[in-house]
């Protein structure tokens, strides 16, 4: 018995988060396994009910699990950054879940304006997950000196800031610092070549902006050296706005990709309009040694929620990263396989995808496939 937190969370969240149990139930018994769920309240209701975000029983009650599914967080109701620094980016961090797995595959029968018909994009994002200018350290400042100190707590390390800002001028002055340590950036490097080495990818591209962030990518870059020579697997160095160009104009010369954490969230974006859109993309927040989470790519999408009109594949697609992580191959190939089929017959698609499927019938639809084969 594998004891799985589920966080509904915002907007579409709880919508696409309720088809992806409907498959994992009908998986399941499928392949005779069994899952305890909990559901948390974590979101903007809870937070306008109650004043919490995220409260520290809740985290603790999250560590006796094997694993957490999450729909999405963020509400136009609460400023931003409340509950997406305060609940998701917390969790992940907690839970030091430093790699951020990102799967970018255009499946047969799904119409993608972006790239076009019968393109074979398949590449695997390895987005780092805790550091660089997600870390949440700045501060504003006003005229004349002002001390902040900020500090950064880690499971591995701890690392303060006193920064002093003499501002001489009326005016108002906002920094935000970006952290790279060199055993965030190694670990991240080991994944992502032993990834490649197992699944027989021969070479790995290491995205940054090493030409302006000098510092923090000269570490990512010494990294991915390290890594290259250690898993005898080829390395080109990219610079994030040359991937973008590449993303778009050949997907497919892209394999794996290994990313810092902002780039990485913008590069996945558009990776996920080449899938589909960003209701087919999914994702895993994952610490090997540790718990994970897996989320789909997209938000709340408060413009579309609360209409049956989500497309849950991206979900779903997390659901079955989650089995893999969790050892259960077969099942998580069969999820795959069920959404493969059920979007190569091109009569399933959500409004996203240019059809009238809800939600629910998109979940229908895959767990008829599951059961069926
Ligand atoms: P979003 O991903 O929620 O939506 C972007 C666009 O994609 C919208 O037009 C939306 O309708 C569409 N879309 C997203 N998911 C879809 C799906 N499953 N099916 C069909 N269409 C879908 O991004 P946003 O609008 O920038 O952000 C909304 C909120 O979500 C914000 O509060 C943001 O901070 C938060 N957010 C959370 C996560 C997360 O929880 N992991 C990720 C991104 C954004
Ligand atoms: C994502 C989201 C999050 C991120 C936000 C909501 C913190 O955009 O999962 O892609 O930037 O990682
Ligand atoms: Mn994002």
């Amino acid at each position: 018995m594998q004891k799985i937190g589920v966080i509904p969370g915002d907007g579409i969240g709880p919508e696409v988060i309720k088809e992806a149990r409907r498959v994992l139930d009908a998986v399941a018994e499928k392949r005779n396994l069994s899952f305890e769920y909990e559901e948390f309240p974590i979101g903007a209701n809870h937070y306008l009910d109650t004043g919490e975000v995220l409260a520290d029983e809740t985290i603790q009650r999250l560590s006796r699990k094997d694993s957490i599914l999450l729909g999405a967080m963020g509400d136009p109701r609460v400023k931003p950054g409340i509950l997406e620094k305060g609940a998701l980016l917390r969790l992940r961090f907690h839970f030091d879940q430093y790699i951020n797995l990102r799967p970018v595959k255009l499946y047969e029968g799904v119409p993608c304006p972006l790239a076009g018909e019968g393109r074979r994009i398949d590449m695997m994002f390895v987005r780092e997950n805790t550091e660089d200018f997600y870390v949440g350290l700045g501060s504003r400042v006003k005229k004349g000196l002002s001390m902040s100190s900020l500090s950064l707590i880690r499971k591995t390390y701890e690392a303060k800031f006193d920064v002093g800002v003499d501002l001489t001028d009326e005016d108002e002055l906002a920094f935000q610092i970006g952290v790279i340590t060199k055993h965030g950036a190694k670990r991240v490097m080991d994944y992502a070549f032993q990834l490649a080495k197992k699944n027989g990818i021969d070479l790995v591209t290491a995205v940054d902006k090493a030409n302006v962030l000098t510092e923090m990518y000269g570490i990512w870059r010494e990294a991915a050296e390290e890594a290259s020579t250690k898993y005898g697997v080829a390395k080109e160095f990219q610079y994030v706005d040359a991937v973008a160009l590449h993303m778009v104009r050949n997907p497919e010369r892209f394999k794996l990709l290994v990313t810092p954490n902002l780039f990485g969230d913008i590069l996945t974006d558009l990776g996920a309009a080449l899938q589909g859109g960003l209701g087919l993309a999914p994702s895993g927040n994952i610490n090997p040694a540790g718990i994970s989470m897996f989320e789909p790519v997209h938000g709340s999408a408060p413009d579309i929620a609360g209409r049956g009109m989500a497309n849950p594949v991206g979900a779903v697609l997390s659901a079955s990263l989650m089995m893999e992580t969790l050892g259960h191959e077969e099942a998580a190939a069969d999820i795959e396989r069920a959404v493969k089929d059920t979007l190569k017959s091109g009569r399933f698609r959500t409004p996203d995808m240019g059809g009238k499927t809800s939600t629910h019938a998109m979940g229908d639809a895959i767990v008829e496939k599951l059961k069926r084969k």
